[in-house]
């Protein structure tokens, strides 16, 4: 079996890991990267994890013309489409960098799926497509969508819509849009892991970076949220687990004998505050972490976690990792980029 799949962003943090997974299953991914939010850290570590050179491409999916002799040159089996903006605080200052990058690169992945008869797509979703959950905290794929507080947000929200729209006017295709909760961690080797470019927004980088001392302190937006410690409440899930739902897509697509559109949650089922991640990364390094309560961040969201019994369901897929397994890898990680740079 020689299955090219295509993974965008396939240099990135998400999109790295999904490469690891894709080849243990036997497939063989075509990395395309335009490496603006990436780096050859990362890549070399994946040469490294891998035993061999992947296949990559230094090409900007929003290229229309670069991106069709890439499908020129394979036969693909499916794609995965990972490559977009992410920040959520950058894309408030920014919507059209956000706008135009994430939904330009989706537009172009579906016309060049029709024009060279790609059936499968896996495209990168979030669980920010839900907002702030209603009553229930645990959120399945029938709660209903509402709108985002921020560009990123719009960006997978319309992304699904776009998606949804193109269905039905080609419903041959196959199609899939993985909501993810917070992805964490990194591979347990510590060669790959998750690289933010300057300040780190997401709260695991910011602990590991604390930890090391590239931060001073680390800032616990806000301790008055009606929640069981009163910090906010998120599924925080490996990132390895994460990748591995992936590849359990690409599969389920593959054997569908007609076309399907699906969203599915890829989560773990468990909330877990910030105050409690700090304890499970203080418990696992064996060392206190510096700090502060400050007030609440704009636009987050209280609590929510997922309902995964979908993703088992479809895609017999299931989380092998725990969120200490996931603090441990991130951390060693930290620790070797540390030595790298
Ligand atoms: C959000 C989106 C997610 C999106 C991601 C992209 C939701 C529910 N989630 O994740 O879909 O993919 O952005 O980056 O909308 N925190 C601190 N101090 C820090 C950093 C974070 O206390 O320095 C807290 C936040 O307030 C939050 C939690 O840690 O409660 C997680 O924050 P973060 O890692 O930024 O992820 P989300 O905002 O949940």
């Amino acid at each position: 079996m020689n299955q090219h799949v295509l993974v965008t962003g396939g240099a990135g943090y998400i999109g790295s890991h999904t490469v690891v997974a894709l080849v243990e299953k036997g497939y063989t991914p075509v990395i395309v990267d335009d490496f603006r939010n990436a780096t050859e850290i990362v890549l070399n570590g994946l040469s490294e994890i891998l035993g061999f050179q992947p296949i990559v491409h230094r090409v900007d999916v929003c290229k229309l013309e670069e991106m069709r002799e890439i499908f020129q040159a394979y036969s693909f089996h499916g794609i995965i489409h990972f490559a977009a903006h992410k920040a959520v605080g950058e894309s408030v200052e920014k919507p059209l960098k956000y706008y135009q990058n994430n939904l330009i690169g989706l537009i172009n992945m579906l016309s060049l799926m029709e024009e060279f008869k790609v059936k499968n797509l896996v495209f990168s979703s979030s669980c920010t497509v839900y907002g702030e959950p209603k009553e229930k905290k645990e959120v399945d794929e029938e709660t209903p969508k509402s709108l985002p507080e921020s560009p990123y947000g719009f960006t997978k929200w319309i992304g699904e819509q776009i998606i949804q729209d193109f269905f039905k006017s080609s419903p041959e295709f196959c199609l899939m849009n993985l909501r993810y909760f917070n992805p964490v961690g990194a591979h347990p080797s510590a060669k790959i892991g998750e690289f933010p470019l300057g300040k780190p927004s997401n709260l695991l980088p910011f602990i590991t970076q604390t930890a090391i001392g590239k931060q001073d302190c680390l800032t616990v937006f806000g301790n008055d949220y009606p929640t069981r410690d009163g910090s906010c409440v998120r599924d925080y899930i490996h990132v390895m687990d994460l990748a591995e739902a992936h590849v359990q897509a690409i599969q389920f697509l593959s054997n569908q004998t007609q076309g399907c559109l699906e969203a599915v949650n890829v989560g773990t089922g468990k909330g877990t505050s910030v105050l409690e991640l700090i304890n499970v990364f203080e418990k696992e390094t064996n060392q206190s972490l510096n700090y502060q309560i400050g007030p609440r961040r704009a636009g987050d969201v209280v609590e929510i976690y997922a309902n995964a019994s979908k993703s088992f369901q479809l895609l017999q897929w299931t989380t092998k990792r725990s969120i200490e397994d996931a603090v441990r890898d991130a951390w060693n990680w930290e620790l070797n980029l540390n030595q790298l740079k």
